[in-house]
């Protein structure tokens, strides 16, 4: 306890004059709250006046009980007043504080997203996962032997010319970058026991010059089916079902003989596009066949035993006729306002 004051007007006055001086002061709650116990709590020099009550004679007990109480009533009126300055004062500056400005413009961010090409490369692996297909990659930068010689294509067989080829240095590396995805059909026979259901799709290099038709970095999806008696019927019951799943029930599947060194007997096919923008048409595809019995041979699988079907497909010209798309720049420049009219789904 501290020791009682002697009960002056002056005392008095004085306490009171700071106590208000303290409260006029605070700005803040907290700067009042540290007002109200200097000036009001237990150690206070209005506490210990009022402390010193106690001890005065009975006979001035009454005034100067007085002048203490209403000291202690002015400054507690005090406190309650500038609590409600106080408090106002803080809502008001939360409040600013807290507003936003609903007509500013924006800064918008933007997501990256995945390219189209990649997501239709993912569309339609998944559509062989969903038939119990593995999916599978062979690398880009390719052994000539695993490119052409294991397909079957002859040393000086024209149609080693007929893709143009990107060779790397030095030449007898015997590397190349991959013309097609056809070399994973042997890498994926190779790596695995029989039957063997495999879907590889992956990026193919060509020279071809960049236009509207053409790019010489572009992506395939390959397909290879190796079992006891399969057949074309098998071939196409696939293809078909791949056809459904991405142009819709009517799709349909149309073969024209053609050559291919790694396929006998071999076809190009066509899809019937039911919905397509300007009419239903038949758009070349891709090439499909029976996996030649030398292919077979070169991943040392007896042909009279084991046959199957195998076909591949430009993934450019399916997102180009699917999604109703001219220039093949657009999808190799990496502008994204391309990708972004795709959003997330093809
Ligand atoms: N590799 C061929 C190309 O790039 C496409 C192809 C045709 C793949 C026939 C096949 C097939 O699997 O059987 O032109």
């Amino acid at each position: 306890m501290s020791e009682p004051q002697v009960i002056t007007d002056e005392n008095v006055a004085q306490a009171v004059d700071a106590a208000l001086a303290a409260i006029g002061a605070a700005n803040d709650s907290a700067e009042l709250r540290a007002a109200r116990t200097a000036h009001t709590g237990e150690a206070s020099p209005l506490a210990r006046l009022n402390g010193a009550l106690r001890s005065v004679p009975n006979d001035q007990k009454a005034a100067l009980g007085k002048l203490v109480g209403q000291a202690r009533g002015r400054v507690t009126q005090a406190l309650a007043a500038r609590e409600g300055e106080v408090l106002i004062a803080e809502e008001t500056a939360r409040l600013a504080a807290e507003s936003i400005d609903v007509t500013a413009v924006p800064t918008r961010w933007r997501g990256g997203a995945r390219h189209p090409i990649s997501l239709l490369m993912d569309k339609m692996s998944d559509i062989f996962i969903g038939m119990g297909w593995e999916v599978a990659e062979g690398p880009e930068l390719e052994n000539e032997w695993f490119n052409f010689d294991a397909m079957n294509f002859d040393e000086d067989h024209p149609a080693r010319a007929m893709q143009d080829t990107f060779f790397v240095e030095p030449v007898d590396s015997h590397l190349v970058l991959r013309t097609h995805t056809s070399p994973v059909q042997i890498r994926s026979l190779l790596g695995r026991e029989l039957p063997v259901y495999v879907v590889a799709p992956g990026r193919v290099f060509r020279t071809d010059e960049l236009d509207a038709t053409h790019t010489p970095v572009f992506s395939q999806l390959e397909a290879i089916a190796i079992d006891k008696g399969l057949t074309m019927a098998h071939l196409r019951g696939t293809l078909e079902h791949l056809a459904r799943s991405l142009f819709g029930e009517g799709a349909q599947i149309r073969l024209r003989p053609n050559f291919f060194p790694f396929t006998e007997p071999s076809a190009e096919m066509d899809v019937w596009q039911p919905n397509a923008k300007g009419g239903a048409r038949w758009v070349e595809w891709g090439g499909c066949g029976m996996v030649n019995a030398n292919v077979l041979r070169a991943a040392g699988i007896d042909p009279d035993v084991y046959q199957g079907f195998a076909f591949g497909v430009g993934i450019e010209r399916t997102l180009q006729f699917r999604n109703d798309m001219n220039d093949m720049r657009d999808m190799v420049e990496g502008d994204i306002r391309f990708s972004q009219q795709f959003g997330m789904v093809v």
